[in-house]
């Protein structure tokens, strides 16, 4: 396979935190996901998984390795370049949604592109907000909405200008089971309909299962994986990793 088949490629991706005191957050970390994909990234709290998607989004700059999105290398050195090279490339949702209070819903959906000085799809937009149930609510701002709601509006947010790459951080973690499927069933018609590729953090097995494939994080690296995940296998390989590192804890 080569890095142009691949929407995302990390070569030997490190980060690196502290100067006195370092925190290896990635350590070396290289992984290739092809275009169309859905790929869960689990792991212990504090493993780097969030580190990972900033990193691999150009959110925050890697300490050493290479990133390429399709096929072109993530350049980080100039702040202003890389803001340009994310543009249309890369979309984010955050685990706390980041909608902006005093827009409405309308005005939520297209403020990235308004910053970006870019046209919106506008039909596509609309098309959109009501396939995800919120086109009675375009007027609506964040706190009138559930947080099912408000997370479905950041997910529209960042795919209305269908970027190629979406990455969400935690996107289910303050959702209960019902609102967490809607969001999850809508990350996933994103890559089969939209062939978007998705890179999804969670600790949530059964959020996992709806990956083709899973990463499993500890101390920045990757250590295992599992594709065309179930839930039940999901919980039993995380429930081993526990195990082990209290068993590397005693022994340490
Ligand atoms: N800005 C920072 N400054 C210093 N250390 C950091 C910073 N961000 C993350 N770290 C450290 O890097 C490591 C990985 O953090 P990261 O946030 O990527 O973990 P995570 O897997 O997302 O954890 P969680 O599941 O709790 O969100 C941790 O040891 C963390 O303390
Ligand atoms: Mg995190």
């Amino acid at each position: 396979m080569t890095a142009m088949e691949d929407a995302l490629r990390l070569e030997s991706v490190s980060k690196t935190f502290g100067d006195q005191v370092k925190v290896a957050a990635l350590d070396r970390v290289s992984l290739g996901l092809p275009y169309g994909t859905f790929t869960a990234v689990m792991g212990p709290s504090g493993s780097g998984k969030s580190t990972l998607l900033n990193c691999a989004s150009g959110l925050e700059r890697r300490t050493a390795g290479r990133i390429l999105i399709g096929g072109q290398e993530l350049d980080t050195s100039d702040e202003t370049a890389a803001t340009r090279f994310r543009r249309g490339r890369i979309g984010f949702v955050f685990q706390a949604f980041n909608l902006l209070p005093t827009l409405t819903v309308w005005q939520n959906v297209l403020l990235p592109a308004r910053i970006a000085g870019t046209s919106v799809d506008k039909r596509r937009a609309r098309a959109l907000l009501d396939r995800i149930g919120l086109g009675d609510r375009l007027e609506h701002r964040p706190a009138e909405l559930s947080g099912g709601q408000q997370q479905r509006v950041a997910i529209a947010r960042a795919i209305v200008n269908r970027p190629a790459l979406l990455f969400a951080d935690e996107p289910t973690g303050a959702l209960d089971s019902a609102r967490a499927a809607e969001v999850l069933m809508l990350l996933g018609e994103s890559v089969r309909e939209f062939g978007q590729t998705v890179v999804m953090v969670t600790h949530d097995p059964v959020a996992a299962a709806y990956a083709d494939r899973v990463l499993f994080l500890a101390d920045g690296r990757i250590v295992d994986e599992m594709r065309a995940p179930r839930a039940t296998g999901v919980a039993a390989r995380m429930a081993e990793f526990g195990a082990a590192s209290r068993l590397t804890a005693k022994a340490a």
